[in-house]
């Protein structure tokens, strides 16, 4: 098939390029002229694993191109996937939509046939009408342009195997035996031949799927954190608690690992973007298990800032404090609400020289927190720590060998945020530890 890829960030690249893989010529189209050029050096404009090299693969096999024009966009094809950004608003937990309208606007009065746009991006739930209203009145092909809904599903540095080993596709139409979903299926027949289960619905609940996916997984994070409140107090261990959970198949424990909550480009925009909508839309009330997920959350990060002040005096001025971690999570260089960089940051506020480390994310976090030190040697920054502060968990952190650490620092005394220091081994190098959900 011939297709598009409107807004070609980090869900769209994925997309293009993995599209590509399935066999289609496809057109991957960003207004960012910088960004095009990138892509069409067969380079990706972002940190995520194997993407690099499947669109160096595909942009040498032909089957993959990009523009800045939404002209040759709409002459491509028939088949138009959107996933342009949807940020939350400046100062606000609602989305941001203008990306989206904008490129709907762009498209539609260059569509003079019939196509089928399948919008991709996470909004708040009720807004394929009016995407479907600007295509009716704008495009020339008018209503046999067929609006569809496909959420994506996928975890950054999974996005390659999220997306062409999904556990779900989610297909939504406007109405039943919509001709979109047979020019759907044709796209990912490779994927549901493969068993992936292709779930059709209306309009409203493939919205919804996503948001609420995603709100399911902050809770899950946030339950398993509550109960490492409830360990703190109780002198349970909550990696325990966790594992003996998990093994009720009805609870799992994937997506269950306690420590310093969620962060990240999507779990918390979705969880704030979700609450807002639930609230307009006057199911609050249901929205109130969402907004405590919120707010344990929260606490995780500050938990880890009245620790540090337990072990080092509520006074942190002139305090030395290293933090292992600057990525939302491992294996990213997202810095995009990161916890890590959220306690750092407040730790600095409240007048701690703090020194950060991360294999990857430290290029970004150095443009957002210039204030912060930065080195690039996990065992070099705990140089005349105070402190020891593990709050990403990288594999290269849990490696290092305690023994080679303890003597560098003023005071060898770590807090692992994460749980995955292995503890014993610490205590034995001299280092006095806490864990958070344990003591
Ligand atoms: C998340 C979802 O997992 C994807 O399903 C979704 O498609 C994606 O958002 C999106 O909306 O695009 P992602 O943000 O890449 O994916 O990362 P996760 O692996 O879910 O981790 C999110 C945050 O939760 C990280 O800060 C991570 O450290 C934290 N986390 C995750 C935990 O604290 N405990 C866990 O058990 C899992």
């Amino acid at each position: 098939m011939k297709l598009t890829v409107i807004g070609c960030g980090y869900l769209g690249a994925t997309h293009a390029a993995c599209m590509a893989e399935l066999g289609h010529d496809v057109l991957g189209m960003d207004s960012d002229m910088d960004k095009v050029a990138v892509l069409n050096s067969g380079k990706a404009p972002i940190h995520e694993r194997d993407l690099d090299d499947l669109i160096a693969k595909h942009t040498a096999s032909g089957k993959l191109s990009f523009t800045a024009s939404y002209a040759e966009a709409a002459a491509f094809g028939d088949l138009h996937f959107i996933g342009v950004g949807t940020p939350q608003q400046p100062g606000e937990n609602a989305y941001d939509l203008s990306h989206l309208f904008a490129a709907v606007r762009q498209l539609a009065p260059r569509l003079k046939g019939p196509a089928v746009v399948a919008v991709k991006s996470t909004v708040p739930v009720g807004t394929a009408p009016r995407v479907r209203d600007i295509f009716h009145e704008f495009a020339p092909a008018g209503d046999r342009i067929e609006v569809a809904w496909n959420p994506e599903f996928l975890r950054e540095s999974f996005a390659i195997e999220d997306t062409l080993r999904p556990d779900r596709l989610v297909l939504g139409f406007e109405t039943e035996h919509s001709w979109a979903e047979a020019v759907l299926r044709q796209c990912f027949d490779k994927i549901i031949e493969s068993g992936t289960p292709a779930i059709v619905t209306d309009w409203a609940t493939a919205e919804l799927a996503k948001g609420a996916a995603n709100a399911f997984l902050a809770t899950k994070i946030s339950f398993i954190n509550a109960m490492a409140e409830v360990c703190e107090k109780s002198g349970a261990n909550v990696a325990e608690l966790a594992d003996i959970l998990g093994h009720d198949v009805r609870i799992g424990r994937r997506g269950m690992r306690p420590g310093l909550g969620f962060g990240g480009g999507c779990l918390p925009k979705d969880l704030g973007g979700f609450i807002t909508r639930a609230d307009d839309l006057g199911a609050d009330e249901a929205a109130g298990i969402l907004r405590e997920a919120a707010a344990v959350n929260a606490r995780r990060r500050q938990r880890v800032i009245d620790l540090a002040r337990e072990e080092l005096g509520t006074d942190l001025r002139g305090k030395r404090i290293t933090v292992w971690g600057a990525a939302f999570k491992p294996e990213t260089d997202d810095i995009r609400d990161s916890p890590a960089l959220a306690v750092a940051q407040k730790l600095h506020e409240l007048g701690a020289t703090v020194t950060v480390t991360d294999p990857k994310a430290l290029d970004n976090a150095r443009k957002l927190h210039p204030e912060l030190d930065y080195v690039e040697d996990p065992i070099a920054a705990v140089d005349d720590a105070d402190l020891l502060l593990h709050l990403t968990e990288w594999h290269q952190f849990t490696h290092i060998d305690p023994k080679r650490l303890a003597t560098r620092t003023t005071s060898p005394k770590v807090i692992d945020a994460r749980g995955t220091l292995n503890t014993d081994q610490w205590r034995e190098a001299g280092w006095i530890t806490r864990t958070l959900g344990r003591i």
